[in-house]
């Protein structure tokens, strides 16, 4: 049965029972990158960070074997996080990139990464033939020395080594990379609620479509606007999402109550 519901991460992890979970989905506050009080209860990054492997550990709990843990941040954070994950396999560490995004100190901030951790082998689905990233970012850039790759195709091998220059059919479809471009959730985005970092829901459909099946359980104990929640919806996925803030778990339920795609479940991969 799924469940949006209000709670503090730790409790929403220990309620459930070890080995159950087939993807935690966390995206925790990032430590003093936004205003809001969420992301400012802690007197130092040791503290915010000690604070983490205790959730972290508690994820490492309730994963299945073959369970995939996937944490939104950033480098600094994410690396220190690998220390305290010393029992699961790493998989990949995926750039989230987008052409609207925060100030920055020296550079403007680009990109958001995923950290993606197993139990073991995990469950993986390629989803080829989805949007091939390759030239998305500055096509117009990279345009210049090579053509941008179209979605779902394949440079032919040899091009580069004066074969015939060009692009294949893979005959299911390209590659997914590990370099992700969704533009953010702006103000005009259709989807947009009223959270200040809400995830666009094409980020976090490719991230459960591509670990698990229909029904699998997914849990998302940093659920804000409630876009696993929709998402899971939307897929037939069994979730748990939660948030500490009562106002975000009654948007995210509102959000899946309003749901104009809800319908479309039924024929969910
Ligand atoms: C980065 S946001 C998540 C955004 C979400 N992925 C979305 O698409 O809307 C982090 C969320 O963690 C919540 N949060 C902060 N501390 C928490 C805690 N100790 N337990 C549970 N939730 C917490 C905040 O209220 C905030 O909504």
């Amino acid at each position: 049965m799924s469940l949006v519901f209000e709670s503090d991460i730790i409790d929403a992890l220990k309620a459930r029972d070890d080995s159950s979970v087939d993807l935690v989905l966390l995206d925790p506050p990032y430590y003093e990158v936004v205003s809001d009080e969420w992301d400012n209860q802690w007197a130092s990054l040791s503290d915010y960070l000690a604070w983490s492997s205790g959730w972290l550990q508690e994820s490492v709990r309730v994963l299945k074997p073959g369970g995939s843990l996937m944490v939104f941040g950033y480098f600094p954070v994410l690396s220190r996080y690998m220390v305290f994950l010393p029992n699961l396999d790493y998989q990949d560490y995926i750039v989230w990139t987008f052409n609207r995004g925060g100030k920055g100190t020296q550079l403007h901030r680009r990109h958001e990464d995923i950290l993606w951790m197993s139990k073991g082998s995990p469950k993986f689905h390629h989803l080829r033939g989805e949007r091939y990233y390759r030239t998305r970012v500055y096509a117009d850039e990279f345009a210049k020395y090579s053509p941008p790759y179209p979605e779902g195709l394949i440079h032919k091998a040899n091009a580069h080594r004066g074969g015939t220059a060009g692009y294949d059919f893979h005959v299911e479809g390209a590659k997914l990379s590990n370099a992700w471009h969704i533009e953010r959730i702006l103000h005009q985005s259709k989807e947009r609620v009223e959270h200040p970092t809400q995830k666009p829901i094409e980020l976090i459909d490719r991230m459960v479509r591509m670990t698990t099946d229909r029904e699998d359980v997914v849990l998302d104990g940093f659920g804000g606007s409630g876009t696993t929640a929709l998402v899971c919806s939307r897929l037939r996925r069994e979730y748990y999402v939660s948030d500490k803030d009562p106002a975000y778990v009654q948007m995210a339920q509102s959000r899946i109550d309003t749901d104009e795609y809800g319908l479309l479940s039924m024929f969910a991969l």
